[in-house]
């Protein structure tokens, strides 16, 4: 699954970052939603949107039509992501795909538009703050648009996994971790959550978890792999999906598995 897009190469969170990911043969597109301040769900990862535009202030506190006017792309230009464009010609659509904010809607008809199947891991951000608004919002739209193929909803939150399962139980759930708590040390998970999601360094530490996590009934998706060494240790143990930032080379290194 590709976190945030081919995020390794292209803008992270951007259409172009997204259109790469499905060029690049992901099975499916992780993305992290945030209300704006006039109820758009956005995909966004930080509070803020200080890192990754030209902006300033909580996305939370701005209107999509403000948002749509930063540059979500030029940041990464630095960092070895490449335009391919001479800075001074002026914006096509193909420079406004990079740089724009990206709204789930438009990410949803991405898929729903795609030549081939492609799965989406829609991760909720901030959900306490909103009190479901986010889960609502989010569950409208997945009603309007009605892919056909496999959608999971993520949260480090439990509270706003269980409000997802209690609208649409027929959605599954990844309940994202951190750090292994003791209580989930055998494997099992929060009521109504389906799918573990720990982080690579917790199967450093751990990897007896995922054959727990198996025999406990879940299926685990682990994040964010990309060294080789990661991928590796993924598929000795057997896990059943990755998020990458890079999908091309992990889907290169599984094909020898
Ligand atoms: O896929 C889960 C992973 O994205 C969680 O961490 O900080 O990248 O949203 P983060
Ligand atoms: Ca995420």
């Amino acid at each position: 699954m590709a976190h945030r897009g081919a995020s390794g190469d292209v803008p992270e969170h951007t259409l172009a970052a997204y259109r790469k990911a499905i060029e690049d043969g992901a099975d499916a597109l992780e993305c992290d939603v945030r209300l704006t301040a006039d109820g758009h769900l956005v995909c966004v990862h930080d509070r803020r949107v200080n890192r990754t535009s030209n902006g300033r202030g909580a996305v939370s506190a701005l209107e999509l039509a403000e948002l749509a006017e930063l540059d979500f792309g030029s940041w990464k230009a630095g960092q070895g992501v490449q335009h391919g464009k001479d800075p001074y010609e002026s914006p096509d659509s193909e420079d406004s795909e990079r740089t724009s904010v990206l709204t789930l809607e438009r990410l949803l008809q991405l898929v729903a538009d795609a030549e081939r199947p492609v799965g989406l891991a829609i991760e909720t951000k901030h959900p306490t703050r909103w009190a479901g608004q986010v889960e609502e919002r989010l569950l409208q739209l997945l009603d309007h648009y009605r892919l056909r193929t496999p959608v999971r909803i993520m949260s480090f939150s439990a509270r706003s996994l269980h409000r997802v399962q209690a609208a649409a139980p027929q959605l599954p759930t990844v309940y994202l971790m951190q750090l292994l708590l003791p209580r989930l040390r055998d494997g099992r998970l929060p009521p109504d959550v389906r799918i573990a999601g720990p982080s690579i360094r917790i199967l450093r530490a751990h990897p007896e978890y995922v054959e727990r996590a198996h025999r406990a009934g879940h299926e685990v998706h682990v994040w964010t792999v990309d060294a080789p060494a990661d991928v590796d240790l993924c598929a000795r143990l057997g896990v059943d999906a990755v998020i990458t930032n890079r999908p091309q080379r992990v889907r290169e290194q599984l094909a020898a598995w």
